[in-house]
């Protein structure tokens, strides 16, 4: 495994573009295998994750042409997966094996083995088993993780209620609901990011959202067919965050990312930023449409004073992926900083407060650990070390960004798994320099 080392730098500058949203990436390929025709995909994210799902889908019987980041399906439709030869492997992840899991369920016969890498086996599925079997759905798990089976059942409509707010597990109850008998239901609190109901509706689903202001109520009705469209991917908030959260910790720096999705759901880090004092330019101030296209701009941020703040439940679906930075944002901000109701972040690719504790800690930043988050006692920085990604993507481009921003330097055991998101994070990074 190789290791990278990050040295501090004295200023990153520059415009440029991020990875590919993974999310909208993956969505996008599954839905124009579910779709009749086909569908061109431009900018699709080439990367380890939704490599896995193009594979996944061919397995199924999709058509998948592949040219660089400009992706042709040919849709198998709602209901005629093709049986698949041992497992389907979804590598790393956790979306890919959730939202299949949906869909396959549904199938009304057939039955499929999914399986993937000894991180996912480590990630729990019952939390989408559970619920779809409310539908009808028969999903057999290895004491609530993969591997699992599911067989292809006839699903009725059902009320859901969801007990974790997750994207992954409300668009696989969402999926189910489309072959469902009926008008199936969804109530989350806090909400998550919405894709899933965004690019359904594009495609001929019929969906209604109510808010009553504490929970958002998402009903699907039945569907024979979905419409093939054609998507371009917009850029990753989530990736971008890692180049934009490195301008705000590096003195003289200012940088814009380009094209990046700014749905309300992905955001919530950027809006924290502000909160403690964050120079960033761009955000949206109201979401056209929550059932159309997804918004999109340009984000700049600059170096920045930042002074701590208190992360709740509330926020964190909105910024689930990005609390692993936000914790070292609060290494540089004056005072102290904490998360709570985060306990999401123990079931991510690495239990991701052991690991950003841990790996922080490693690098000099006074943090604590705690069930649901922790806490960040800021205003010295990072003083640099190695830090060890333990397969983790994020926690791999973390440890950059700290570099970076250090007195010294920080060593990135295990840098490549950054891959599995962001194949060219280093060569961006490094551009900015
Ligand atoms: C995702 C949802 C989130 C997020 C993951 C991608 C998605 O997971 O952490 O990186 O594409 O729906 P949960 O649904 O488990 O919160």
């Amino acid at each position: 495994m190789i290791a990278e080392t990050f040295s501090r730098s004295s200023g990153l500058n520059g415009t440029l573009l991020t990875a590919a949203d993974k999310s909208i990436s993956h969505r996008s390929a599954l839905f124009a295998a579910m779709a009749e025709g086909t569908s061109k995909i431009s900018g699709y994210l080439r990367a380890d994750d939704t490599d896995s799902t193009l594979a996944a889908i061919r397995a199924l019987g999709a058509g998948v042409k592949v040219e660089g980041d400009s992706i042709e399906i040919e849709g198998i439709g709602l209901t005629k997966a093709l049986p698949v030869a041992g497992a389907i492997d979804v590598g790393n992840s956790g979306t890919l094996m959730r939202l299949l899991a949906g869909w396959l369920s549904g199938q009304g016969q057939g039955s499929w083995l999914i399986d993937g890498d000894d991180s996912i086996r480590k990630r729990p599925i019952d939390r989408v088993a559970v619920p779809l079997a409310q539908l009808g759905a028969e999903i057999t798990t290895t004491a609530g993780l993969p591997p699992f089976t599911v067989a292809g059942a006839s699903l009725v409509a059902a009320d859901v209620q969801m007990t974790v707010s997750s994207a992954q597990v409300k668009s696989a109850i969402l999926i189910a609901g489309l072959l469902a008998d009926g008008v199936t239901s969804v109530h989350e609190s806090p909400p998550s990011r919405d894709h899933t109901e965004r690019m359904l509706s594009e495609q001929g689903a019929e969906l209604e959202i109510t808010d009553d202001g504490t929970t958002r109520t998402i009903s699907i009705q039945s569907c024979d067919s979905l419409r093939a469209v054609d998507r371009v991917v917009p850029g990753d908030p989530s990736s971008a965050a890692f180049l934009l959260v490195a301008a705000l910790l590096v003195p003289g720096s200012q940088v814009t990312v380009r094209n990046v999705c700014l749905n309300p759901g992905r955001i919530g880090l950027f809006r924290i930023l502000k909160r403690m004092g964050a120079q960033i330019d761009g955000l949206p101030a109201v979401d056209p449409d929550p059932l159309g296209a997804e918004p999109i701009g340009d984000l700049t941020a600059r170096s920045s004073s930042l002074l701590a703040t208190d992360v709740g439940r509330d926020e964190v679906p909105s910024a689930i992926d990005e609390l692993p930075l936000f914790a070292l944002a609060a290494c540089f901000a004056e005072g102290t900083s904490t998360v709570t109701g985060a306990e999401e972040l123990r079931v991510k690719e690495t239990d991701r407060i052991q690991t950003v504790v841990d790996g922080l800690e490693g690098l000099g930043a006074r943090i604590t650990a705690q069930p649901d988050g922790f806490t960040v006692v800021g205003g010295t920085g990072i003083s640099g070390g190695t830090i060890n990604s333990w397969g983790d993507h994020r926690l791999a481009m973390l440890g950059a960004v700290a570099g970076l921003a250090s007195d010294s330097a920080v060593t990135v055991e295990d840098f490549g798994a950054a891959s599995v998101s962001y194949p060219k994070f280093a060569t961006d990074i490094t551009s900015l320099a």
